[in-house]
């Protein structure tokens, strides 16, 4: 899920294992590194976290002032020490990111000819397929070209070859990798945020490219081996804000600084002086735009399933929304006069940037709603959306989260503007709600949290839970059960409230617990017959509403948390709350790895 390299002037283990813990926030389940020491390849891998890494590493120190590192997030092969990166056959070092799509077709002709294959990996086809090449007579770099003609798929490569120990070579089609030039030194690594202590001055690799890295110099090739030139760029990104303070988890800190982060993301978007929404973007053409198309994974793609309630009803602007990886398949036929938004929180996400890709060799103008500024998906936009929420280090999307939901409001309001869908009053109202609410946000942070505690302990104990809303809750149920499910490993399901007698009430009983989210809106009394529902059947009913629906949904058997009343607008910006708070504190509650929760990645740059 990770790499990094470096050809140094001065030992390069320490620096190479402190590279892969600022990876550490993608997920991985085993890591390595390879150095090249007195003219020989050396390695150590380790299973797990970063630690045992580490603590290996203390036993066995490597030496070298040039050397690649890996965090590996298994796809092919169990996230075993053997399948770890980096691979070495005869003297060359791989590590891996992405998918070898043809791997198995290659390692069979590979056998053929006599390869052993150590691993169940698809990367080790590229270890063979370089060594076959040398030994056929090919240099290091001779080698690299051939090897990539070979590969289908996505990847990135960092590779080390024994007998040119000053050089590491790189390739890129897929997962990203940038150059970082140093003072006398050269460095490799994911993104930028990997190299930030050690260097800002980065050269992104384009699809197709690959390098040859040396101390001093480089040169990048295309595919078919002419040299190119790539912008040197300087990378904006920081290490200084990563940190958890006084919290306990990142996951955590994320949670309590929402109301300042979307608080700065919003002063970008609308003018709080007059209330009105700023005019965005002309370049998506939002006020003659046929339709909206959306696409993002995970919890982007629920904040793309909000943002479609809200253009619907604010620009009057129909939208086709689905996840990126059923939308870049579909073959959807899209106008050339609809807009499209691709939502990424990374910037980095293959099926995202692909459906974006997609779109813009049909025609359309793509816009991204990003946080990484400088990833593939900020760079390849026609218009980038920031979303501001500074750097999110916790798998669980927390404040991108509510960033994305805030930004796509104040897009909605935006083009509801500019197609004349909305009054100037109406748009006044809207933006006026938008400002209120970081306050209100820091008003329920302070006051939720005892009764989410006590709650979160009840919850612990339960292997399934349900998740229902109507409108815009819909979503936000979905994204309450993905949280849960992500970091408490509590099975759950977010569901459209109306649908729960069309299936899930098969599962009511008194051993699962329905988490209805209902704000005081014109659902409401909708919602609630579906709680009655759940209630006459046993259900363990918790309910999320505000001050006026509490009065006026008198239920003795139900456990209530109650929010402010709020503008529906903002409401699942503040119904998110509870819901992030009740995931952590069930997964605080069951001791799981909260930031890093198990199989999961931060950054998925595979199909
Ligand atoms: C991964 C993360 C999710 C995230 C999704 C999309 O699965 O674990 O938290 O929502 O990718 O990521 P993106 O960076 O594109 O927002």
């Amino acid at each position: 899920c990770g790499i990094v390299g470096i050809v140094g002037r001065r030992p390069v283990s320490q620096r190479l294992l402190d590279a892969l813990k600022r990876l550490e926030y993608r997920g991985y389940d085993s890591a390595g590194v390879a150095t090249i020491s007195e003219g020989t390849l050396e390695r150590c891998r380790a299973q797990g976290k970063l630690v045992n890494l580490e603590m290996r590493l203390k036993q066995q120190p490597l030496d070298g002032i040039i050397g690649i590192g890996h965090t590996r997030w298994a796809t092919h092969g169990a996230p075993t020490e053997r399948n770890a990166h980096p691979h070495i056959v005869d003297g060359i070092a791989v590590v891996h990111n992405g998918i070898i799509e043809n791997f198995a077709e290659l390692k069979a002709e590979l056998e053929a000819t006599g390869a052993d294959f150590e691993t169940s990996t698809d990367s080790e086809v590229v270890a063979h397929l370089l060594a076959k090449s040398r030994r056929g007579g090919m240099s290091g770099r001779e080698a690299m070209h051939a090897m990539l003609k070979r590969l289908k798929g996505a990847f990135s490569l960092a590779i080390l070859f024994q007998d040119e120990p000053a050089t590491i070579m790189a390739a890129r089609n897929g997962p990203p990798l940038v150059i970082g030039h140093g003072d006398g030194e050269m460095f490799l690594g994911s993104d930028p945020i990997t190299l930030a202590p050690l260097t800002n001055e980065v050269t992104y690799l384009v699809d197709g490219d690959w390098a040859v890295i040396e101390k001093t110099d480089f040169r990048i090739f295309d595919s078919e081996g002419n040299v190119v030139t790539r912008p040197r760029h300087t990378s904006m990104a920081s290490v200084d804000r990563v940190t958890k303070g006084d919290y306990d988890h990142f996951m955590q800190k994320e949670i309590y600084e929402q109301p300042e982060v979307i608080a700065g993301a919003l002063a970008r978007y609308i003018d709080i002086a007059s209330n009105r929404a700023v005019q965005v973007s002309t370049e998506l053409n939002f006020a003659n735009a046929s339709s909206l198309v959306i696409s993002a994974c995970g919890t982007a793609y629920l904040a793309g399933l909000i943002g479609k309630y809200w253009f619907e009803r604010y620009a009057r602007l129909s939208v086709e929304i689905d996840v990126a990886s059923e939308f870049r398949y579909r073959d959807i036929p899209l106008s050339p006069h609809a807009a499209a938004l691709f939502i990424s929180q990374s910037g980095e996400t293959a099926d995202t940037l692909a459906s974006m890709r997609y779109c813009k060799a049909q025609g359309l103008k793509v816009g991204a709603v990003v946080n990484a500024s400088e990833s593939t998906i900020a760079r390849e936009a026609d218009v980038i959306f920031p979303i501001l929420a500074g750097p999110e280090i916790g798998v669980a999307s927390t404040k991108a989260f509510t960033c994305q939901l805030a930004v796509l409001a104040a897009l909605a309001i935006s083009a509801g503007k500019a197609r004349g869908t909305i009054t100037e009053d109406e748009e006044r109202q809207l933006v006026m709600s938008l400002i209120e609410m970081p306050r209100i946000m820091r008003q329920v942070l302070r006051n939720i949290r005892p009764k989410i505690k006590l709650l979160s302990r009840e919850l612990s104990g339960y292997s399934h839970a349900l998740f229902l809303g109507r409108g815009t809750s819909f979503p936000l149920a979905m994204e309450g059960a993905l949280k849960l499910k992500e970091i408490s490993y509590i099975h759950a399901e977010g569901y459209a409230a109306g649908e729960l007698k069309h299936g899930p009430i098969a599962l009511v009983d008194e051993n699962m617990p329905v988490i209805i989210i209902a704000p005081h809106d014109r659902f409401f009394d909708k919602t609630v017959s579906n709680m009655q529902e759940v209630a006459a059947r046993g259900g363990r009913v918790i309910l999320l509403t505000d001050e006026s629906g509490a009065t006026r949904s008198k239920l003795d058997t139900i456990h209530t948390i109650v929010l402010p009343d709020v503008e529906e607008i903002i409401a699942p910006i503040i119904f998110s709350l509870p819901l992030q708070l009740l995931a952590y504190y069930v997964a605080v509650t069951k001791g799981t790895d909260v930031d890093q929760p198990r199989n999961l990645a931060k950054s998925v740059t595979v199909e």
